[in-house]
């Protein structure tokens, strides 16, 4: 069968984790290629809610192989604090998860490196999860990076540790803050080496292994395209690359080894964090999307950015990404509205934009030029038939794939796994239905 990407189209929180959870029981493996902790993933089973923050939602799913690879940003102690709350769930980690050795690690002090760079922004903070997943990346590209393989002979990260630290305490100084001790750090994580180098592991040659074996592959995306450090609304984006290109540096895969790349959009769009965000609604509308939504942050609990959906965006992040299979969510979410506007085009300096541009500071000046869609005035919500879906829902799916030129392989009308439309034709020969639907019943 395909291995197949599941990432964001907008910016984040689209929805990813549910599908990830409804698709797993089709594939083998399930695999995490960039972001960190920042990530939050709610799944739903059984009225109970998990939030994933590092570990792939596959985990859920008794069997199921999963992967963090060498792109991802590493948190020890939040990894460790996953794993105990995952088994407390009952979801026992034992050895089907891996951590390929070359994730690089946050470490504790990255957070006050964030806060500096923050700070020091003022209006033009990014507003991030202030968790330390950009310092991490940045020690990456800047060549002074800790890796988790670095982990296995103490020696080695003593030595990267004391080199790395002396930099970052100039920069402490310098700011006012004192500057941090060496040996605490050696100490608390000498601490977590003992306790994960056993899921430490060479996470591209196991891919290969399992490819070869005729394995199936689900690539879990974090965050959303419109946040990737390359294509996204630089700079107001993550430091990894959530896009499709992703996958392949960071697994160690050739990227003749993607079969597919699944969308997930929301049928609106939200977004937390600074930035622009053209279609966003901050009248009655956007707080009544904000509360039937619970658009809240699953990492960090801030209220998301409501606003409508935009073509010209997800028809970018289609071409970045090589996307011709959409997952709509949340469409439930408007099923009051009268009309739901729809965002077709930019008017910029007295032009009308047709394409997205992804420099934000001419984001920042667009108008949205909206068409005005009927809405459909029904429940959508726990719908499972496709036959039993609102006409007028059709037409605003119809117009939506017409214009991100891309078709719409599910529709995802509630939390729970079973809440979802599956449309047969499209998901033909991509993911194996017959196991999809299984475990669904
Ligand atoms: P960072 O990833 O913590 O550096 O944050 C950079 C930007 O990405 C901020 O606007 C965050 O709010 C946003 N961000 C990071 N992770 C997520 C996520 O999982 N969902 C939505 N936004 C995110
Ligand atoms: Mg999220």
């Amino acid at each position: 069968m395909a291995n197949v990407v599941v990432l964001g189209t907008q910016w984040g929180d689209e929805g990813k984790g549910k599908i990830v959870d409804l698709l797993a029981p089709a594939f083998d493996v399930i695999a995490r290629y960039q972001g960190g902790h920042n990530a939050g993933h709610t799944v739903c089973v059984g009225g109970r809610k998990i939030v994933l923050h590092l570990i792939p939602s596959g985990i859920l799913h008794p069997g199921k192989l999963c992967l963090i690879g060498n792109g991802v940003a590493f948190s020890p102690p939040a990894f460790l604090k996953e794993v105990a709350a995952l088994e407390e769930y009952g979801v026992a980690v034992g050895d089907r998860l891996v951590i390929s050795r070359g994730v690089h690690l946050i470490l504790p002090y990255h957070p006050l490196v964030e806060k500096i760079a923050e700070e020091r922004k003022g209006a033009r903070k990014i507003g991030t999860t202030s968790l330390g997943i950009g310092p991490s990346y940045e020690d990456k590209v800047a060549r002074c990076g800790i890796r988790a393989g670095d982990l296995l002979d103490l020696e080695v990260f003593r030595e990267k540790l004391i080199t790395n630290l002396a930099e970052k305490n100039a920069l402490f100084r310098s700011a006012g803050f004192p500057a941090v001790d060496w040996e605490e750090v050696y100490a608390e994580f000498a601490g977590h080496a003992s306790r994960i180098s056993q899921y430490i592991g060479d996470v591209s040659l196991l891919l290969h292994q399992k490819m070869r074996e005729g394995k199936s592959v689900l690539f879990e995306g974090a965050q959303g395209a419109l946040l990737d450090v390359d294509h996204g609304t630089y700079p107001f984006v993550t430091s990894s690359n959530s896009t499709a290109g992703g996958v392949a540096t960071g697994l160690g895969i050739g990227p003749t080894r993607i079969d597919e790349v699944l969308g997930v959009a929301k049928a609106y769009t939200t977004r937390v964090g600074g930035g622009p965000f053209p279609t966003e609604t901050q009248d009655e509308r956007g707080r009544l999307i904000s509360e039937r939504g619970n658009e809240f942050g699953a990492t960090t609990g801030r209220p998301r950015r409501c606003g409508w959906f935009d073509t010209l965006a997800v028809a970018y992040s289609c071409r970045v990404n090589g996307i011709e299979r959409i997952v709509l969510t949340k469409p439930d979410i408007l099923d009051v509205f009268e009309e739901i506007p729809v965002c077709v085009g930019y008017k910029y300096k007295g032009s009308t934009l047709s394409t997205f541009p992804a420099e934000s500071w001419i984001l920042d000046k667009v108008a949205p030029r909206y068409k005005m869609m009927k809405g459909w005035k029904s429940p959508t919500h726990h719908l499972t038939e496709r036959g039993r879906l609102p006409a007028a829902f059709i037409d605003y799916v119809k117009f939506i794939e017409d214009s991100v030129e891309a078709r719409v392989c599910i529709v995802s009308t509630g939390v729970e796994r079973k809440d979802s439309v599956l449309i047969e034709e499209e998901l033909e020969g991509v993911v194996d239905l017959g196991r999809v639907r299984k475990d669904l019943s």
